[in-house]
């Protein structure tokens, strides 16, 4: 064991209390912001000139070695230091001598830790942001090849009425959007510099804290050096906005679920994309779909668990927050692995328009429209709803569709039916005549389009 902080003790820690303490298993995945940060804080520290400029190259050179080695595999991140800065320090002090003693000056590992995890999720944050533009690229593609593919719409999971392929994907786009929307919100909220908070309360040292955010691209310091060092909002916002990923993707997956199943075969997926069953040679199973849904699960319980790990804490620093990297890291891992696969997945998914169709048809699907048809003959929409009722109840007696019905059938419910009645509940005639704004009417759905597609052109995190 080797660590930082031996002076004021008299006897070893214990194995075990050591172990429990570290976390170096875990926050190893640090080492880049790590050292991007100290680095940052040297450049600081020499225009203040707290530290000389031949200093400053030397621990940068340090830096930079540290950085490489790990890179290459030539230096093992072991579990031999408490956590990831004491493996850089005591790297730096390895290769450097003395004068690596000189980079933690006016900083303390909690601002240090606070600036690492900052540094860490806004990339993330921006990974997860281009996995999202790249799921969306694919709906949108989809869109524009589904215009014209009826398929039933549901409420209750019962056939409602006919919308098509491209209005249905259409709301998993403005889903999506919304997630992007969130990343971008709290990318800009998120973008502050801890570092010169020191332990809780600043440091003596004259540190320029605007020139240490602007070298690290942020848009200034934090304001308060207690809430810097004890604010992990911005990471339970991510966790937030994983969380609803998640539950949009597991949403999406259920539908693939329902469309992949053999009594609806709305969907045939990809060989490459499902898996088979050692016992039932038919199977072909939608696990990838089923293991998204699944692994909803773990993401919601990150977010649940740094919450409640956040709740009741006094400031500033407490060790409870070394607690909030590897949910973190699970949920980012399970989230962006998930949002690969599904885009995947869904890019090279078959849609059976045909049997899409015909389902669309024969679920009465069009049975508002036989009353807004009468609607338009007069009879009060209450009445209306109310002859289209019965005329599917005899349907259903007759096992037929409502197009069946010969105009005589028509006419004995209400004599307001004239011929034109299955060219206004014809399913193109449904589908076809719903054009207000978001409506599935190819009118109304390519103006929604060349929306999503004006919306494309740009992948940048402030769209
Ligand atoms: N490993 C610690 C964490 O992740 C770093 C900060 C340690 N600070 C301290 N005062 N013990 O939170």
């Amino acid at each position: 064991m080797a660590q930082l902080w031996g002076g004021r003790f008299t006897k070893e820690t214990d194995q075990m209390v050591y172990e429990f303490n570290a976390s170096i298993q875990f926050d190893q995945r640090l080492y880049r912001q790590d050292i991007e940060g100290s680095m940052a804080h040297v450049r600081m520290l020499a225009k203040q000139q707290i530290l000389t400029e031949e200093e400053r190259d030397q621990i940068l050179e340090g830096l930079a070695g540290i950085l490489a080695d790990v890179e290459s595999g030539a230096l093992a991140i072991t579990s031999e230091y408490e956590d990831i800065h004491s493996f850089v320090e005591a790297n730096l002090i390895g290769r450097i001598g003395e004068v690596g003693k000189k980079l933690h000056t006016g900083r303390s590992r909690n601002d240090q830790v606070a600036l690492d995890m900052r540094l860490y999720v806004r990339a993330e944050v921006e990974d997860t942001d281009r996995l999202l533009f790249a799921l969306l690229r694919v709906l949108q593609r989809i869109m524009e090849e589904h215009v014209d593919t009826f398929m039933p719409g549901f409420t209750h999971l019962q056939k409602a009425q006919p919308v098509t392929l491209a209005h249905h994907v259409g709301a998993y786009f403005e889903m999506f959007k919304r997630d992007r929307s969130r990343l971008h919100d709290l990318r800009e909220r998120m973008n502050y510099c801890p570092l010169g908070a020191g332990a809780l309360a600043g440091t003596t040292y004259p540190l320029d804290r605007d020139y240490t955010a602007r070298l690290l691209g942020f848009a200034g310091p934090t304001l308060n050096s207690m809430d810097s060092v004890s604010d992990r909002d911005y990471v339970i916002e991510y966790l937030s906005a994983l969380a609803t990923i998640m539950m949009h993707l597991s949403r999406f997956s259920e539908e693939i679920i329902i469309w992949n199943s053999n009594e609806y075969r709305f969907v045939e997926l990809d060989d490459g994309y499902s898996t088979g069953s050692s016992i039932m040679p038919q199977k072909k199973n939608p696990d990838i779909a089923e293991l998204v849904r699944g692994k909803t699960g773990r993401v919601y319980g990150a977010l649940m668990g740094l919450l409640t790990t956040m709740k009741g804490l006094p400031l500033a620093y407490n060790k409870d927050m070394q607690e909030d990297k590897e949910g973190v890291f699970d949920a980012i891992d399970t989230t962006k692995s998930c949002l690969a696969l599904f885009t995947g997945m869904v890019d090279t998914l078959t849609f059976r328009r045909d049997v899409m169709e015909a389902s669309a048809k024969n679920g009465f699907t069009n049975a508002t429209d036989v009353a807004d048809y009468l609607v338009g003959r007069g009879i009060p929409f209450r009445d209306a709803h109310s002859i289209s009722g019965r005329l599917v109840l005899k349907c259903i007696a007759e096992d037929k569709a409502l197009d069946d019905l010969t105009l005589e059938e028509y006419r004995a419910e209400c004599p307001a039916f004239e011929e034109d009645i299955y060219e206004a509940i014809s399913m193109k005639t449904c589908v076809e005549r719903r054009l207000t704004l978001g409506a599935p009417g190819e009118a109304a759905m390519r103006e929604v389009l060349a929306k999503n597609r004006a919306y494309l052109e740009c992948i940048g995190i402030n769209t």
